[in-house]
């Protein structure tokens, strides 16, 4: 729905509230601030203003609520915070996203990072929206065209599919959801950056995404010098563009990068509000913020589109116990495990195969189709358990038919795995099988 300029000015009026609630601040701490007089006003979640006689404005949000007093967490440093300064809550702040913001970057609020000016939506959305009630949610859509052949074969990805790609730093995961957002057929794709460098945001968008994947995209961005309470939002600001999407009927593509930084950036502010930490520094509420975000994505609700994600976590080494990537896996649809030997090689994407699986197998491919993924995991496998032995040039050829067959087919295999599939699912299988046809 296209609004005309006298309804998106009345929009945008609607938008400012007359009279906010004001308090002052009576102390100032480690980034948090406390304030009185508003205990019974503001709510958990609420933007806040501080008016500092010194310094100016300062941005903050309503991290803890008490009898005592309201905690803030500023969204910069707090130095030239007085005690006395006056506070104002400005409310829940939403994001109402518009089908022009495709090919554009945007930050948590809503607000244009790439300089041009950016219209708001119709309708302001909550950031932190509910995940659709599980009855009424449609079913896992049919299988997309990822544009990679691994991706239309080995490991399918279905509509409204959740998967993660777990890997350590430098091997191959933004190029990989970049590869993503250029390949996967769908309406629109959505890209929470999460806690990347400034020179990062740059690189990805001007090289990796480049205008052909820009056309249809929309990022949201918070860069790692950003205050945590805004890297958060940014993985829930971006769910809520993506929902806009889904809203409309469309088929939604959501590449969040990383919830590795989500799940930091929740660890600071719950710090900040006095929850303690428990699992390896992370305070017992990190679970219930990832596995929200999480089941906001997949397909709606009836009527609706579908918001297929991937969402990638940074692990040290091959640490799958590592507790974002521990708490993920439990409520994905798949995981896709990138490997730093593997990319050491320079076969890239460097997808550990034998580690990696998509749930929507089997239903997701015909007989045929599974018996070729079966006789290809099979093969990976063998090959995968003589490596060593080949390797070092110990193993006999004839000692085992299965070996001798992995090891002819092992280089095709390996090739496929790297190839990019301009064209249908079926030509995929169609190389598959090619490639498995040295077995015998
Ligand atoms: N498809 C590819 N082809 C060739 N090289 C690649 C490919 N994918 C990744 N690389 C190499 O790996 C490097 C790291 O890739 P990328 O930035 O995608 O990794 P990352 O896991 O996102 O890293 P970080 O943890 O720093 O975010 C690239 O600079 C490039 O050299
Ligand atoms: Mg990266």
């Amino acid at each position: 729905m296209a609004l005309g300029g006298l309804e998106m000015l009345q929009a945008e009026i609607a938008e400012v509230g007359a009279v906010h609630p004001v308090g002052r601040v009576f102390e100032v701490g480690q980034g948090t601030i406390s304030v009185s007089g508003l205990t019974t006003r503001a709510t958990l979640g609420d933007r806040a203003q501080i008016h500092t006689r010194a310094s100016g404005l300062f941005d903050a949000e309503v991290i803890a609520l008490s009898r005592g007093g309201v905690t803030l967490l500023a969204d910069g440093a707090v130095e030239g915070i007085a005690i006395g300064d006056r506070v104002e809550i400005l409310g829940q702040a939403g994001i109402a996203p518009d089908d022009s913001w495709v090919g554009r970057i945007v930050d948590p609020f809503g607000r244009p990072l790439d300089g041009r000016p950016l219209l708001r939506g119709p309708l302001e959305r909550n950031v932190r929206a509910a995940p659709p009630a599980a009855a009424t949610r449609g079913r896992l859509g049919g299988r997309v065209e990822t544009g990679l052949d691994v991706f239309n074969t080995l490991l399918p990805l279905v509509q409204g599919q959740r998967i993660g790609l777990f890997a350590g730093s430098g091997v191959g995961k933004s190029s990989l959801l970049a590869k993503f957002a250029k390949g996967v057929q769908a309406d629109v794709v959505v890209i929470a950056l999460i806690g990347e460098r400034g020179r990062e945001l740059r690189e990805f968008v001007e090289k990796t995404m480049g205008a052909e994947g820009m056309a249809r995209a929309v990022i949201v961005a918070a860069t790692s010098d950003q205050s945590p309470l805004v890297r958060r939002r940014c993985g829930w600001a971006a769910m809520s563009v993506a929902e806009h999407f889904r809203d409309q009927g469309k088929h939604v593509l959501f590449l969040a990068d990383s919830v590795t930084r989500f799940a930091e950036a929740h660890r600071e502010v719950a710090l900040a509000g006095g929850e303690p930490p428990s699992l390896r520094g992370y305070p017992p509420s990190t679970a219930h913020q990832i596995m929200s975000l999480a089941e906001r994505s997949g397909p709606g609700p009836e009527g609706t589109g579908a918001i297929t994600a991937v969402f990638s976590v940074l692990v040290a080494g091959s640490d799958m116990e590592e507790p974002v990537a521990d708490i993920l896996r439990g409520t994905l649809d798949g995981h896709v495990v990138l490997d730093r030997a593997i990319a050491e090689r320079g076969r890239f994407p460097a997808i550990d195969l034998l580690r990696s699986v998509s749930r929507s197998l089997p239903d997701a491919a015909s007989p045929a189709e599974n018996a070729l993924i079966s006789k290809a995991r099979k093969l990976l496998g063998a090959y995968d358990r003589a490596e060593m032995m080949i390797q070092a040039g110990l193993y006999a050829n004839g000692s085992d038919p299965v070996v001798d067959a992995a090891i002819r087919v092992w280089p095709a295999l390996d090739a496929f795995i790297a190839q990019d599939a301009p064209d249908r699912v079926a030509a995929s299988f169609s190389r598959l099988a090619k490639a498995l046809s040295g077995a015998g």
